[in-house]
């Protein structure tokens, strides 16, 4: 298949259109369906390497996934291995580059999954891992002897921004490669790869895909040889994304620039109304300019995104904002055209009870000051 590598010099929304898409042709679909193969058609061993691209049998290859691969590895500037989850995606990194007795740093203040991943699957294969949060403190003794350094940067749900280009450098010192969660971010909202990162990962269940009806993950890397070693691992083991939700999630991207505009102006709009609301504190998200991580995400961000985050008195404030709210759902997923709350401490996280991770979604800007300000002024009237 002859696919659209979405070239470098074009902007974010014409790749997102573009990118892993083959050129128009005269009578076909301007979007071709999915394609569903379990086994392919096999003319005999010796036509099959004859045939460019081909592939024997759906654990080993799938032109839907290779669509959405060259799409997201055009805008992460990788190679793109697919998986059929974030956290697949994640677990097999893990898997693939650590040794036993090796050690891994990972993120104490990130997603919750990856931290459970390593002390259930990780330490029994005798890895040893070291959490440090995003905010630090970092230094080459807290990277010292180890083989990975995994960053999330916006940290979820905290949104703390850590310096991708100096924890590089950091790293590539004591021989560690860094890998980057850019699920929060996005490849439109910032590039670790470019930033020096050897490795993105993300949950593309999230704001890549942005409507909530699937479930993908990813890893990109400029390092052939480790996209080669996933890829192959991926086959062993059978962590397949499925074609249809490869499809769906291609024919997504196609609008990621336009939501994720959306999203960030909805979310300034809200933080605007929210700031100095006698029940909002600790209200964070990068783009704010008195934010602790501004600076840092001002430089290496190419926007702030969707998701910001603030604390109500308690949990019944939170439930009591989304029951008096016509637009806002509460959901424990961030990134979609939906507005979506979610109180954190419910699963765990080492949170204030009245924690909410707030997703603004594609709603229009005032429909929504407009209804989560009234929704917000009735919790502090009762
Ligand atoms: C930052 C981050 N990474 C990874 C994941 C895991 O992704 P998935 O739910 O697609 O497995 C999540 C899920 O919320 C996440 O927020």
């Amino acid at each position: 298949m002859v696919v659209s590598s979405g070239a470098a010099e074009w902007g974010d929304g014409t790749r997102c259109v573009h990118a892993g898409h083959e050129p128009p042709r005269t009578g076909a679909p301007l979007r071709p369906g999915p394609v569903f193969a379990a086994p392919y058609h096999l003319a005999g061993a010796e036509d099959m390497p004859a045939v460019p691209g081909a592939v024997e049998y759906g654990r080993s290859g799938n032109p839907s996934w290779t669509a959405l691969e060259e799409s997201i590895g055009s805008l992460d500037g990788g190679q793109c291995v697919l998986f059929p989850s974030g956290m697949a995606a994640i677990s097999a990194l893990l898997r693939a580059v650590p040794r036993p007795g090796d050690t891994v740093v990972l993120p104490a203040d990130g997603y919750y999954g990856t931290r459970n991943f390593a002390a259930a699957d990780l330490a029994r294969t005798g890895v040893t891992v070291r959490e440090v949060p995003a905010r630090g403190p970092w230094s080459d003794e807290v990277l010292a002897g180890a083989c990975l350094v995994l960053l999330e940067t916006p940290a979820n749900p905290g949104l703390d921004v850590c310096d991708i280009a100096a924890l590089s450098a950091m790293a590539r010192r004591v021989g560690a490669l860094v890998a980057v969660d850019n699920t929060t971010a996005t490849p439109l909202g910032q590039r670790p790869l470019e930033l020096g990162a050897d490795v993105v990962v993300a949950s593309d269940t999230k704001a890549l895909t942005g409507h909530s009806d699937l479930l993908l993950g990813h890893v990109s890397t400029a390092d052939p040889e480790l996209a080669d070693r996933l890829r192959a691992g991926r086959g062993r083991d059978g962590s397949l994304p499925g074609p249809f939700e490869a499809w769906l999630a291609h024919r997504s991207l196609s609008t990621l620039d336009l939501r994720l505009a959306r999203q960030a102006e909805n979310a300034a709009a809200l933080c605007a109304a929210l700031e100095g609301h006698p029940l909002v504190t600790n209200l964070r998200w990068p783009g704010l300019p008195g934010d602790p991580s501004h600076a840092v995400a001002r430089a290496q961000m190419r926007r702030f995104g969707g998701v910001f985050r603030f604390e109500l008195p308690d949990a019944s404030c939170v439930s009591q904002l989304v029951r008096r709210s016509s637009l806002l759902a509460e959901a424990t997923s961030f990134g979609g055209v939906h507005s979506t709350v979610d109180r954190r401490a419910q699963w765990g996280d080492a949170v204030a009870p009245g924690f909410v991770r707030f997703s603004a979604g594609c709603e229009d800007s005032d429909d929504l000051v407009r209804d989560v300000v009234a929704a917000l002024d009735g919790v502090a009237r009762d």
